[in-house]
């Protein structure tokens, strides 16, 4: 059963904020119940604000750093000290100014080869994350204006595996729009919709036109990669400011 939910917040820094609490209530609840917490973050420039808020206080002191551990939903192929990496910019933000453990940090390694770095990616989450496939306590996900989500392009491979968890997804010039580097690694749509929680935090004018189209447009997640997402056992959060909202019919 999938709860469904959309908040529509009035500034991308309400958006940020809310993003904050949720994060740090799901990892404090989560640690109180299993002792451990997995998270994965999205990549983007939505998250970065979060991420500053997450290294002042409440959050600082709030967030059980030591039983918190962290994974991307997807990661450019790049080195991790590229500006087009999603790790550089969450070390950068967030991992570079908190007390979190090395270890609780699984990098995407987009510097190897990409199918190697997938495969061992894979490990790495089967072996950190309970449930099969392995259900992350909370997922962050992002929304191109193209619909894409993590680096589920529209019209691209990826699309289409649901045997894999984490996948390379080549996406060619003419169906990437303005976001960097072809070469990416990716969770699958199995992955992020065995979840038990997702979160897409999506802000701005820019991403009016396609929200309304993926939320309620016909569906065609050919062209709509984010119409992918739906938990089929967990909690679906869309969270959104007024500007990305704008046209949609139900608010
Ligand atoms: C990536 C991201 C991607 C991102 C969206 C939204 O690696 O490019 O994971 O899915 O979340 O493109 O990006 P913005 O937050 O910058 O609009």
């Amino acid at each position: 059963m999938t709860d469904v939910r959309t908040v529509i917040l009035p500034t991308p820094a309400d958006v940020a904020r809310r993003a904050a609490e949720e994060l740090t209530e799901t990892a404090v609840e989560t640690v109180r119940l299993k002792g451990r917490v997995a998270v994965a973050l999205s990549g983007g420039s939505t998250p970065i604000e979060m991420f500053g808020l997450l290294t002042r206080e409440p959050f600082r002191s709030e967030m059980p750093w030591q039983q918190l551990h962290l994974f991307w939903s997807d990661e450019r192929c790049v080195p991790p000290d590229s500006p087009d990496s999603n790790y550089y910019a969450a070390n950068e933000a967030l991992l570079s100014r908190v007390d979190i453990p090395e270890e609780n940090v699984h990098r995407l390694r987009g510097e190897i080869e990409p199918d190697e770095a997938a495969r061992e990616y894979e490990r790495q989450i089967r072996a950190a994350v309970e449930g099969d496939p392995p259900r992350f306590d909370l997922i962050l996900l992002g929304m191109g204006g193209d619909g894409h989500t993590a680096s589920l392009f529209p019209h691209s491979d990826g699309l289409s595996v649901t045997d894999r968890l984490v996948v390379h997804n080549h996406v060619p010039d003419e169906h990437r729009g303005s976001a960097p580097v072809a070469d990416r690694l990716t969770f699958t749509s199995t992955l992020i919709n065995a979840a038990e929680r997702v979160t897409f935090l999506v802000t701005g004018s820019g991403k009016a036109d396609v929200l309304k189209a993926v939320l309620e447009g016909e569906r065609d997640t050919e062209q709509y990669p984010s119409q992918l997402v739906l938990p089929a056992d967990g909690k679906l959060l869309w969270l959104l400011d007024e500007a990305a909202a704008s046209r949609l019919a139900v608010r």
